[in-house]
């Protein structure tokens, strides 16, 4: 049998190795704003939730608790701004990375097919097109693509990583233009809540969504707004079409949401005060690295929302990467997120108040 990684590209993160020795020597340590993962305490009220719901001898169901999906129904109403969200608009999901990867593989896509994506994007939307052996394409303007043979268009307001947020009248004419040409549109939104100098919206918001779901698929993550990758927390809405053919393949395949991430994710969404608090604590990184980074000659282009800043200083981002790596201070490639990234570094806000810090000192020395 073919290897089924050959379909695959290379993993970068393997290629940031040696840079990351490079910056582990620095004698006051690393501090490592490579990747977005979060660094601070998992709320106390959600730990209470998964601890209390233990005790979970017996098998979950895929499409959840009532308890849960009302908890899904009522945040994409208050949060999202969505109207007549039903429990059959949402589906609990283990990770959204999980859901990203193999949803084309699960709505039966293959040779034939094609999967769009933004031409700067997360690199997990390539590799569900590829495991499902369809064509991934990336776009400039989605509106542009050809509509043959097209079945999915990702799109990602706030973007990672570039930060950068669609607005409700460009939303909406992506949306009317898949619409047209019956391409599905996914939407990933799990940077909505950390939205800086944007606000952003949700294409399941009426004045995108034009009050009906059709065609439509939100997905949304805890990894980020709650502190909670650890937990593989998320969830997509929209369509009840797409998302109980979802329903059917996984309760065939598994892929149950834990019990007790269940009952956190309840919790998680029942309150907005952890994500304020985890908003400040962002916010405050954000402008002390923003600053620190301008004046080290540094252009940050879009990052008006998300966790990171898309930085450059007109130069091959390796070269970037190497010199920061030097100072103590790991980032990550613009080229990852594909080839016209070549000249910008990620720099996420995902690290302590105190490594912050010491990058800011190394910046400025
Ligand atoms: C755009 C985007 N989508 C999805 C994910 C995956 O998040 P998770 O699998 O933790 O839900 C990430 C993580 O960095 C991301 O940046």
């Amino acid at each position: 049998m073919p290897p089924v990684s050959d379909r695959l590209p290379v993993f970068p993160w393997d290629r940031l190795e040696p840079y990351k020795t490079t910056a582990a020597a620095h004698a006051d340590g690393i501090v490592d704003l490579s990747v977005g993962t979060p660094v601070d305490p998992v709320p106390e009220l959600i730990q209470r939730a998964l601890s209390g719901a233990s005790d979970s001898p017996g098998y979950p169901t895929v499409w959840g608790t009532a308890a849960l999906r009302d908890a899904l129904t009522g945040w994409c109403e208050r949060r999202l701004g969505a109207r007549g969200v039903e429990h059959t608009n949402v589906l609990p999901v283990v990770g959204s990375k999980e859901l990203v990867a193999w949803l084309p593989t699960q709505l039966g896509l293959g040779p034939g097919d094609r999967v769009a994506f933004p031409r700067l994007a997360y690199p997990t939307y390539e590799v569900g097109a590829r495991l499902a052996g369809a064509e991934p394409v990336a776009y400039d303007e989605p509106t542009e693509l050809d509509p043959e043979g097209l079945r999915l268009l990702w799109l990602n307001s706030p973007s990672n990583p570039t930060g950068r947020v669609l607005d409700a009248d460009t939303l909406r004419r992506i949306v009317a233009w898949a619409r047209e040409h019956g391409v599905l549109v996914l939407s990933d939104e799990c940077y909505l809540e950390l939205g800086w100098e944007a606000d952003p919206v949700s294409v399941l918001h009426p004045d995108v969504s034009g009050g009906s779901f059709e065609g439509l698929v939100a997905v949304h993550s805890l990894s980020k707004r709650s502190n909670l990758a650890g937990y593989r927390a998320a969830f997509a809405a929209g369509d009840a079409a797409v998302l109980g053919e979802l329903l059917q393949i996984r309760k065939h395949g598994g892929m149950m949401v834990p019990a007790p991430v269940q009952a956190a994710t309840v919790a998680a969404l029942g309150d907005d005060a952890h994500v304020e608090e985890q908003r400040a604590r962002y916010a405050a990184r954000r402008t002390v690295l923003r600053g620190a980074l301008e004046a080290e000659g540094f252009r940050i282009e879009h990052s008006e929302a998300s966790l990171y800043l898309w930085a450059t200083r007109d130069e091959p981002c390796w070269d970037t990467v190497g010199d920061l790596a030097k100072r103590g201070i790991l980032v990550a490639p613009g080229d990852f997120y594909g080839p016209a990234g070549d000249r910008f570094v990620r720099v996420a806000l995902t690290a302590t108040d105190e490594r912050v810090e010491a990058a800011v000192r190394r910046l400025r020395a």
